[in-house]
């Protein structure tokens, strides 16, 4: 049950034994998800908490999420590398979130039940939404957590699907699952399509790269990135230069947020909160 947050003067929250508590797992833990739950916490007044964790391994994994049974942990957000690893942990898992087989949102449905999400593919569905991608050559770059929903969306929007990862065995487990083509690493930069998607982390602050060749951004006429931080990344200004059509992985981040957030709280974010965030979160 949901309760109103006491709050102290100046809006600071008063914590307490009631308060629910989400969490979110991920080797590298960002900022982006506790920014945007405890904003939305305080907005709507709400007795909540939202904080990251570092974990470093599979085991650690088995026993945070036994820890979110335990304790009535409300819900945890999985990132980085755990979307897939954390599904045989799971005792329930939503539709959507099976048939793409990655979860990056786990809900405590009480009773020790685990039950797992998949809103990067609600916010990626919101992304491409003012594209008509029926019968698009989309080159998804990536075969990990976030290529599997973002390529289950672009597949269900009617797109071919060529799938091109560093490993080549997860890319073909991801093409087996999408009915996709494979185009070996060393070969993207020569492929030509509609679409280029990069859902590898190179790009991300830290690994500041391009991940095709920058004369290969040209066989495209539309460029999505995955990657948030930073906001702009070298794929974003090269292909801005080029007159492409950029699509910034952002707003797919703000939207995969709004789901998670209402299968936690039960709340749905409105359009001028999410305009707030917008400019305050990704400020
Ligand atoms: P996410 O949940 O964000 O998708 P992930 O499942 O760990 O995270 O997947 C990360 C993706 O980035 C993988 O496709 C990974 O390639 P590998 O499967 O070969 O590991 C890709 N990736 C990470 N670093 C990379 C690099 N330096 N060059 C190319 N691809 C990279």
């Amino acid at each position: 049950m949901m309760t109103c947050c006491r709050r102290k003067k100046g809006n600071s929250l008063s914590l307490s034994s009631q308060t629910n508590l989400c969490l979110s797992f991920a080797s590298r833990p960002s900022t982006f998800g506790s920014m945007f739950h405890n904003f939305c916490y305080q907005k709507l007044n709400l007795d909540w908490l939202y904080l990251p964790r570092q974990l470093s391994s599979i085991k650690q994994l088995a026993g945070a999420l036994d820890a979110v049974r335990g304790l009535g942990i409300r819900g945890c957000s999985l990132s980085m590398p755990f979307k897939e690893a954390a599904i045989p942990f799971l005792d329930q898992l939503d539709p959507m979130a099976d048939s793409i087989d990655a979860v990056n949102t786990v809900k405590n449905m009480g009773n020790g039940i685990l039950k797992g999400y998949n809103t990067d593919a609600i916010g990626a569905e919101r992304a491409f939404e003012h594209l008509n991608l029926q019968g698009n050559i989309a080159l998804v770059l990536g075969a990990g957590g976030v290529s599997k929903a973002v390529g289950w969306i672009l597949k269900n929007r009617g797109c071919r699907l060529l799938v091109c990862n560093r490993t080549l065995e997860k890319a073909e487990i991801l093409a087996k699952k999408l009915d996709a083509e494979i185009v070996p690493w060393q070969e993207r930069n020569s492929v030509c399509g509609d679409l280029l998607v990069n859902c590898t982390s190179v790009g991300m602050a830290g690994q500041e790269e391009l991940p095709i060749q920058e004369a290969a951004i040209s066989k495209f006429n539309s460029i999505f990135d995955a990657v948030v931080m930073p906001r702009e990344t070298l794929l974003m200004k090269e292909a801005r230069h080029k007159g492409k059509h950029v699509i910034s992985g952002v707003s797919m981040c703000l939207y995969q947020a709004a789901a998670q957030f209402q299968i936690y709280t039960g709340q749905m974010i409105t359009g001028p909160l999410m305009q707030e965030l917008q400019l305050r979160v990704f400020a």
